[in-house]
């Protein structure tokens, strides 16, 4: 038998050697530091040829079913774009209630359905853990694009990317993270993955009822990495390097009255960022809904919008990555 490489069929066959051939992407906890250096490479070369040329071949032919339970624009567009820029093309299934799922269908089913037509699948589901039981029943790779409360791997991995894109480096960093860091998985994956790297300090900053969950806090600090928690920013807001805002997630509250408690407990205006740093970003990871004012968007320090850009780059990095070609 011939091997792939040299199949008359698979004439521009895939590196089945390249160390993410074939992988899942379902938690932050899969990368290394190092591993973290050669996605940013491969997301910043991406970045140059989307600047170059926009769309390219590397991924064409190849199909990616885009799963979403949940709603969604940023992380499903982008990984949309992030294919189409790639040559490649998306099977969108935003609306589950238009699909089998509605007929109860189980995700396993729903999975082992869509391997047949796509080589890869992105996945966002209510359920903490969705993604890795997907992955169970795939033979393909699974994208976790956020499970439940759980995490959200690529959203971090775009975060830490903006990170080193507007300041130029990830260690010797003090980053706040504000707002509902109970029930925000961007907030889970980014403390996770930021404590891979040196010098790093962490500020919680969120009412009683959010604080970031014990089992999150208890993986960074065998990292010894220092974490504080406080109620208001004023403390910490001087010394922040990045700061990270967050929507309190409404949809996730089992009683609406406790929302509604806390739904506009920080607000993030020119004012409040007159004592903060003049070289640092704010990043959110979006949607915002009070939390940070339109006043502070012509702020250059606000680096919100910039970020969703860097996701195009970092999905594109990660799409060539478990298909071989980077
Ligand atoms: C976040 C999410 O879905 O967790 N959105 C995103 O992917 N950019 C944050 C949020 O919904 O608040």
């Amino acid at each position: 038998m011939p091997t792939d490489s040299q199949s008359p069929y698979l004439p521009f066959g895939e590196n089945k050697h390249a160390a993410w051939y074939g992988k899942d992407i379902l938690s932050v906890k899969q990368f290394s530091r190092e591993d973290l250096e050669y996605v940013f490479g491969v997301a910043h070369e991406m970045r140059g040829m989307v600047e170059r040329v926009g769309t390219f071949d590397l991924l064409k032919g190849k199909i990616l079913a885009n799963l979403f339970y949940e709603p969604s624009t940023r992380t499903s567009s982008s990984f949309t774009a992030a294919m189409e820029r790639l040559g490649g093309s998306v099977i969108p299934i935003n609306e589950v209630k238009y699909s089998s799922v509605s007929k109860g269908e189980s995700l396993p089913d729903t999975i082992r359905t869509l391997e047949c037509y796509a080589d890869v699948i992105v996945l966002r589901h209510p359920e903490t853990g969705s993604a890795a039981i997907a992955a169970k029943a795939a033979r393909k790779p699974i994208i976790n694009a956020g499970d439940g409360i759980g995490e959200h791997p690529t959203q971090a991995l775009l975060d830490t990317f903006t990170i080193m894109e507007e300041l130029g480096h990830l260690d010797n960093l003090t980053v706040t993270m504000l707002g509902d860091l109970k029930y925000g998985r961007t907030v889970h994956s980014l403390a996770r993955l930021l404590s891979k790297f040196n010098n790093i300090k962490l500020n919680y900053v969120s009412p009683d009822i959010l604080r970031m969950p014990k089992e999150v806090m208890d993986e960074v600090a065998q990292k010894n990495i220092p974490q504080a928690e406080y109620a208001s920013l004023e403390k910490v807001l001087p010394e922040t390097d990045i700061l990270y805002v967050t929507r309190v997630q409404k949809e996730r509250f089992e009683d609406p009255a406790d929302y509604e408690k806390v739904k506009g407990a920080y607000v993030i205006d020119p004012q409040v960022m007159q004592v903060a740093k003049k070289e640092m970003a704010v990043l959110h990871p979006l949607p915002r809904v009070t939390e940070i004012s339109v006043d502070f968007d012509e702020d250059p320090r606000a680096a919100y919008f910039r970020q969703m850009e860097y996701g195009l780059y970092v999905r594109m990095a990660l799409l060539a990555m478990v298909l071989g070609k980077a």
